[in-house]
């Protein structure tokens, strides 16, 4: 194997969900994922990088670690850079970032490194710099290691390029599909939002049911790289057809705007078929015909709309309609506060640790399947 089809690959997840993507690389057949602090590390080659950005829906960059040298000061880090063998991945003809950390190193100033490596890179290679390059070379120098990898995803991998309409405080993708991951969900039973805003879990949930790839309709800064090949880039992706799930996928909202907007991104997604939206509020929810499955909401919160108190009504009409109507259903709620998630009186499994959404920390509340109400 060349160094070029076997090195390691850093899938960033938000830090408490990585076991939920080191599970999707494992079911997707990538090489030897583990869980890290933040994110899962697998083995592998360029048609790996290519794919974990076409496929991984849980992941937010892939980070390709191209190489690494020990610098124990600037002058040595500016020897080696230069001495890096960057025209195997970067053109001449694209502009870079580069971006450093650095930990327990002697070398201690990041921007100081950072334009060192930068120089090098524009002196030796030719490349031209630049702060906001699609293309960003992120260097970690810790213990005097300086590990050199290539963020090959660009955007971030929540955009999947389908959702132009977002609402006030709409779930990011990546985090949506570990939610429902967490939540046992496999692509095989009905997903109930009731208050769906722009739809984000709803069309997570069809999507994976569709086996539609989400990153089907975006670019990646990969495409800029040296090595990128066309030609199996397009074979790769394919020609994103849907397979008809066998079940539907709901998402209602008491507020018209906010359904318009999911039906719209819905249909830019290549859902509309198997989604259905309709304006209603919580307390008017019911289950659709057919199997039970999973209910996964994030209600609106006190930190980031309006205010707390009147909250409190809200989780307990939910809770009650829950309880009252879903019998058999499981059921994932996501919120900043514990208390409102109480306030539900659902039966909720030990919840998982808080992530980090948006600045504000936010739990997923799971149950089993409910039972009959009393
Ligand atoms: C935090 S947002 C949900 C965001 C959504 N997950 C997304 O990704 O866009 C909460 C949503 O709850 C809706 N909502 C608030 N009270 C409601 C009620 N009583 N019945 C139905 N929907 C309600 C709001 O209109 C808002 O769209």
């Amino acid at each position: 194997m060349t160094k070029q089809d076997d090195f390691e690959i850093f899938l960033m997840a938000p830090p408490g969900l990585e076991a939920e993507l080191c599970a999707e690389a494992r079911e997707l057949g990538f090489r030897t994922p583990r869980p890290m602090q933040a994110g899962v590390t697998i083995q592998g080659g360029w048609a790996d990088v290519w794919r974990a950005n076409l496929e991984l829906r849980g992941c937010g960059h892939v980070l390709a670690r191209v190489g690494s040298f020990r610098a124990m000061h600037l002058a040595q880090l500016d020897k080696r850079a230069r001495k890096f063998p960057w025209g195997e991945f970067l053109r001449k003809d694209v502009p870079v970032h580069v971006e450093v950390s650095c930990t327990r190193s002697r070398i201690y100033h990041s921007q100081a490194a950072a334009q060192r490596i930068g120089r090098a890179i524009q002196e030796e290679l030719g490349a031209p710099l630049k702060d906001d390059a699609e293309v960003v070379v992120k260097v970690r120098i810790a213990d005097d290691l300086c590990t050199i990898s290539i963020d090959t995803s660009g955007e971030s991998l929540h955009k999947r390029g389908h959702k132009e309409a977002i609402g006030k405080a709409p779930m990011r993708e990546t985090l949506a599909s570990l939610f429902l991951r967490r939540c046992g969900f496999t692509g095989v039973e009905p997903v109930v939002d009731p208050m769906c805003g722009s739809g984000t879990f709803v069309i997570e949930a069809a999507e994976r049911a569709a086996g539609l790839k989400p990153g089907r309709s975006r670019r990646f800064a990969f495409e800029q790289l040296a090595n990128f090949d066309a030609a199996v880039w397009e074979r790769m992706r394919g020609g994103g057809n849907a397979v008809l799930p066998p079940v539907k996928f709901f998402g209602s909202d008491r507020d018209a705007g906010a359904v318009r907007m999911a039906r719209e991104n819905a249909a830019r997604a290549g859902v509309a078929d198997f989604t259905v939206f309709r304006q209603q509020a919580v307390s008017d929810l019911v289950p659709p015909d057919g199997p039970a499955g999973l209910v996964i909401v994030n209600p609106p919160y006190g930190t980031r709309i309006g205010d707390k108190k009147p909250l409190f009504a809200l989780y307990g009409a939910l809770g009650q309609v829950l309880r009252q109507r879903f019998s058999g259903w499981r059921v994932g709620i996501v919120t900043t506060e514990a208390p409102l998630a109480k306030a539900t009186g659902l039966p909720f499994l030990p919840p998982g640790p808080p992530v980090l959404h948006g600045g504000l920390k936010v739990t997923l509340f799971r149950t089993d399947r409910l039972g009959d109400a009393p």
